[in-house]
């Protein structure tokens, strides 16, 4: 009977270190957001005090299998096709986000160019 209690305790905790190494973690770091070509200061993003949303909210083409890429490899300084300029796409999700929070009385980030393109 302990035997088998013992087992299933290290199967539950392998099961959970699995799951725990698998996941991907959110670098801990701040990001600076650059487009290609720059004529504001680049956008500083940590991860930490977006931990509450679901990565899937930003990292709208990942499926949850690997790193999620960055918004730049895909939006570039131009529309193509149906994918955003960087510019409109971060516009859309951070300050869209930011915006709509605000207007519902949440405490949020910024709406305020120099907020984000800190100098
Ligand atoms: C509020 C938006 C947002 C949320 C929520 C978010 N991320 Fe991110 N993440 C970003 C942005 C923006 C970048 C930087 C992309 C770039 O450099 O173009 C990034 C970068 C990353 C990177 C680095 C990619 C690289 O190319 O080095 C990883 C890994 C990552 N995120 C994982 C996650 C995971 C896992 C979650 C959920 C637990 C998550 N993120 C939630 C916006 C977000
Ligand atoms: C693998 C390519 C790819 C990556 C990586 C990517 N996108 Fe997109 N994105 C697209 C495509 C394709 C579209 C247009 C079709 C659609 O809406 O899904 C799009 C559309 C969007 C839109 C417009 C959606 C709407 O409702 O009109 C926003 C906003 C956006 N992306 C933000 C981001 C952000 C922020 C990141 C990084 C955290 C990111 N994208 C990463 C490919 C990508
Ligand atoms: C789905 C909603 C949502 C999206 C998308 C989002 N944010 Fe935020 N952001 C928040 C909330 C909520 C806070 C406030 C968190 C707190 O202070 O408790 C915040 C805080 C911030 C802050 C101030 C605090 C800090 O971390 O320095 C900055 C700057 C910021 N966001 C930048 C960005 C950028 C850049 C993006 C896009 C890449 C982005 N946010 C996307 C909801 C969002
Ligand atoms: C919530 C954060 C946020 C706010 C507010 C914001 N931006 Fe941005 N902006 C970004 C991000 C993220 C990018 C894409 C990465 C980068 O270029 O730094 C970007 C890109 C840009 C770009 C293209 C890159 C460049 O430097 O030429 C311009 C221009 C720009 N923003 C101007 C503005 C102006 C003007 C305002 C105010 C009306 C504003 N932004 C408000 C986050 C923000």
């Amino acid at each position: 009977m302990k035997k088998i209690f013992v087992l299933l305790v290290a199967v539950s905790f392998l099961a959970v270190a699995g799951f725990a190494f698998a996941a991907p973690k959110a670098p801990a770091e701040t990001l600076m957001l650059k487009a290609e070509k720059m004529k504001k200061p680049p956008v500083p993003f940590k991860h930490v005090t977006h931990a509450k949303i679901e990565c899937s909210k930003c990292h709208h083409t990942w499926k949850g299998e690997g790193t999620p890429k960055g918004c730049g490899t895909c939006h570039k300084d131009k529309k193509e096709g149906k994918k955003l300029s960087f510019k409109n796409a971060a516009h859309k999700n951070c300050r869209g986000c930011h915006r709509t929070m605000k207007k519902a009385g949440e405490k949020t980030g910024p709406s305020k160019c120099s907020a984000c393109h800190k100098k």
